[in-house]
């Protein structure tokens, strides 16, 4: 079976775009799962700490999931919204309860960009402007709208916007550019910068802000807890709607709340989802007021958008997710975790932040004796954790934050196993010394 990697690898590099970019050394093709465990093409295991990008929810192979997804492959995959489809409806009518929005109403569609372009569609209809407001450090997507709130420039790849936007500081505590001044007085001057940002890059009748209330890609970025609620009296103030970004927070995994929002005191006017709901089955949407999901004039249709199969997928997912309290289980669970990974801010200096909420923990790794950014050192404790047999992800503005977010079942046992695992790493790599700047 060795080889089989490299030979894959080759014909990839030949048909697949170059910005499609892949992790380690020797990329890797992950072949079957189970629970938390995945197996490679070459036979080697490893504990899954990064869930394809957050998006095996409740586990790889779970009977009760796939069962649905045979049941309903044998009847009917595709019929388009033209005809009614019942597991569509269905799942309409959970996440519009579960999403505490007052006879909410939900569009599905096929992955978390559509989801945020149908919500700046919304907004921006219903408020007349195409002026939005969105946080620095954000992601959203992959489309020309979705990219434009999206405060990242490694995820720029264009400038060209239907929207004109404004960006927000986003709260970050580690690099606040207010110095650590307390999360109160961090929260106070946020909103103080958004009265600011309104009176002088905005003609005022902005339509919305969009937000992800802890920024995935962006490593893990936790504002303190009531931060959207002050920012939300301001866009109040104005009619400016709020759109909750919850493809990465949603479901549970923050462990406190179902929703991030939830953390803010606050009910968004709409939030968008997708990655864990289908469990790996492409699906998202968005769920919100109904006076702004029915305000679009024109006719509209989503081909893919809650197709039989995805929402019966979706539908048996969610069964299983609140039927085995998975939500407090990421509370549990994550708890272990980030109380193992704070020991680390005492014994090596390579870790500069350890923060989060439930199974969604950034490790911010730093030069040593100093904030700055050490992103060689990121990438060197992936191949390392790898090599130990655990897989987690990175991001962060600066690509030095370590991404620890498994599927929402990992017990404790292999929360252990994982974090010894990710401590050994890190510890390796800081033995090693790391050239500054050295590969990504
Ligand atoms: C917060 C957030 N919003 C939107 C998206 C875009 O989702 P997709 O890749 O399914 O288009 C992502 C993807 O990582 C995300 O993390």
């Amino acid at each position: 079976m060795a080889g089989t990697h490299a030979a894959l690898l080759e014909r990839h590099r030949r048909v697949m775009p170059a910005w499609l970019s892949l992790y380690y050394d020797e990329p890797i093709e992950l072949v079957s799962g189970s629970g938390v465990r995945v197996t490679d093409g070459e036979g080697n295991e490893y504990l899954d700490f990064f869930g394809g990008i957050l998006t095996t929810m409740t586990g790889y192979d779970v009977p009760e999931v796939v069962d649905a997804i045979r049941t309903q492959a044998g009847r009917m995959l595709h019929s388009s919204t033209l005809y009614l489809i019942r597991p569509m409806v269905e799942l309409a009518e959970r996440i519009a309860e579960l999403s505490t929005i007052p006879d909410a109403k939900v569009f599905f569609v096929g992955s978390g960009t559509e989801a945020n372009e149908v919500a700046l569609l919304l907004c921006s209809t219903a408020r007349r402007s195409n002026q939005v407001l969105a946080l620095r450090n954000s992601y959203h997507g992959r489309s020309f709208a979705a990219m434009s709130v999206t405060g990242n420039r490694s995820w720029s790849a264009s400038s060209l916007s239907p929207l004109r936007v404004s960006y927000l500081h986003n709260g970050d505590r580690y690099r606040s550019p207010f110095g650590d001044i307390g999360d109160e007085e961090l929260t106070a001057v946020c909103a103080a910068d958004l009265r600011n940002v309104l009176e002088t890059t905005t003609s005022g009748d902005v339509a919305c802000l969009i937000a992800e209330p802890i920024q995935g890609v962006g490593g893990f970025v936790v504002p303190p807890d009531g931060f959207f609620g002050a920012l939300k009296d301001v866009l109040d103030e104005h009619g400016i709607l709020f759109v909750s970004d919850e493809v990465q927070t949603g479901w549970g995994r923050t462990g406190e709340h179902f929703w991030g929002f939830q953390a803010h005191g606050i009910v968004p006017d709409l939030v968008t989802f997708a990655k864990g709901l289908g469990n790996g089955m492409a699906i998202g949407g968005v769920v919100g007021r109904a006076d702004l999901l029915d305000s679009v004039h024109a006719s509209s249709i989503s081909t893919f958008g809650g197709n039989p199969l995805a929402s019966s997928a979706a539908l048996a997912n969610l069964d299983y997710l609140l039927g085995h309290d998975l939500q407090t289980n990421a509370a549990k669970v994550g708890e272990q975790l980030m109380s193992g990974l704070r020991q680390l801010l005492d014994r090596t200096g390579l870790v500069g932040d350890v923060r989060g909420k439930g199974l969604m923990i950034g490790v911010e790794l730093v030069e040593p004796g100093s904030t700055v950014p050490a992103p060689a050192a990121a990438t060197a404790v992936l191949e390392q954790a790898r090599r130990r047999g655990l897989l987690v992800g990175k991001g962060g503005l600066y690509g030095n934050v370590l991404r620890i977010a498994p599927p929402l079942c990992l017990s404790p046992t292999d929360a252990s196993t994982g974090l010894e695992a990710l401590v050994g790493a890190i510890e390796h790599v800081e033995g090693t010394s790391m050239p500054a700047g050295g590969p990504r």
